[in-house]
């Protein structure tokens, strides 16, 4: 039998009361007729008047402990459900056995909800941990860049005709990938706080993959890459801020470029009707995305180990501005890659 339950504890009490009571009876009865006779009378007022105390103390008990229960327990239920967002109508609870196995069932719950809000908070704080680190890590190496031309002509270079222009020259390169960080930083800064204002126009998708490719030929032409636009013989019509996405053109095509294929590399874009949707993809037989690491180029500073074998140049912040001008459209942007034969990236903007 468990103590605890209010309806044993009440059972328990009424039952002491009543034997108790019992006691005291047969004793004064016993005291009053002076001797241990006990009529058949008094036994039966002896069970009529014990069976109504036992019956009269068991309810006093029973609803005694229920409302001291209930208040307590209410009170925690309430603050439970006050620290929950969103949910503000409790219902209310008659009893406290009823309240006690839904305070149980609440709390189960409010202790998983916890458990993610801790693991979600854990990851941002992994996040920011590594995005600090990314950060320095990448000011360091133009800064000492920097820092080393200086004192070099400092010590006596700025007199050498043979380096002082050199290492001027080198110390703008330094400072110019400085500033080109910064940017990157701040634009990904503002996209991220929505202080971003896109200029929504329609215009001709075809027209501008085409401009855009134009303008990236002479570094297509170095790394012997050759860039195709797919032509659909007639306009592909968009709704965009058509600087953002040629800015994400800009991205993924020099990408392509970049970590293209040496000997005889191609990048395709081609357009798809998808109904609503103009899906754009961006083809290349370059290096390719490990499966493992597909998910991560989007995040800032992030560069995939061939990436960084391949050129030492990139930083790791296009794609995801990229993302982020794509999904400032309500669009979605996706990479698929296979190792040694190419990767595709795919963006989609609204069709008019
Ligand atoms: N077309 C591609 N083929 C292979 N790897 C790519 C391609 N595009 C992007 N990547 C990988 O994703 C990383 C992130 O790209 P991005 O954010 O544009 O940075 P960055 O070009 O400055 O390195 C690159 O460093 C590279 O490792
Ligand atoms: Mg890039």
């Amino acid at each position: 039998m468990k103590f605890y339950i209010p309806k044993n504890l009440a059972l328990l009490n009424a039952g002491v009361i009543t034997a108790a009571y019992a006691c005291l009876f047969l004793l004064s009865v016993g005291i009053i007729f002076d001797n241990a006779f006990i009529h058949y009378y008094t036994f039966l007022v002896l069970l009529l008047s014990s069976a109504m105390i036992f019956l009269i103390t068991y309810s006093i008990f029973l609803i005694t402990l229920d409302k001291f229960i209930y208040s307590k327990i209410r009170l925690i239920y309430k603050s439970i459900h006050s620290v929950k967002v969103g949910k503000k109508d409790q219902p209310l609870y008659q009893s406290a056995s009823n309240i006690i196995d839904h305070v149980q069932r609440e709390v189960e719950n409010w202790e998983l909800e916890k458990q993610g809000e801790i693991e979600q908070l854990r990851r941002m704080e992994q996040y920011r941990r590594d995005f600090i680190g990314n950060v320095s890590h990448e000011l360091k190496t133009p800064l000492f860049n920097i820092q080393g031309y200086v004192s070099t002509l400092l010590d006596g270079g700025l007199e050498d005709q043979a380096v002082n222009r050199e290492y001027l020259k080198r110390t703008e390169k330094s400072i110019e990938r400085l500033v080109k960080i910064l940017e990157g930083l701040d634009e990904i800064a503002q996209l991220e706080t929505g202080q971003m204002k896109l200029k929504i126009t329609r215009f001709d998708l075809v027209n501008l993959s085409r401009e855009v490719a134009e303008m990236l030929e002479m570094k297509a032409h170095r790394h012997d890459i050759h860039l195709v636009v797919n032509d659909p013989g007639k306009p592909v019509m968009v709704e965009g801020d058509k600087d953002k996405i040629r800015q994400v053109l800009t991205n993924i095509i020099d990408n392509s470029i970049r970590y293209g294929n040496r000997e005889s590399g191609k990048t395709k874009i081609t357009f798809f009707d998808m109904d609503e949707n103009i899906l754009t993809e961006i083809t290349d037989n370059g290096i390719g995305i490990d499966t493992a690491e597909l998910a991560r180029v989007f995040d800032r500073f992030y560069r995939t180990d061939r990436g960084r074998i391949a050129t030492k140049k990139g930083k790791g912040l296009g794609l995801a501005i990229v993302k982020h001008i794509v999904e400032a459209h309500q669009q979605t942007i996706n990479v698929r890659s296979t190792i040694g034969v190419g990767t595709t990236f795919g963006f989609t903007l609204k069709k008019v």
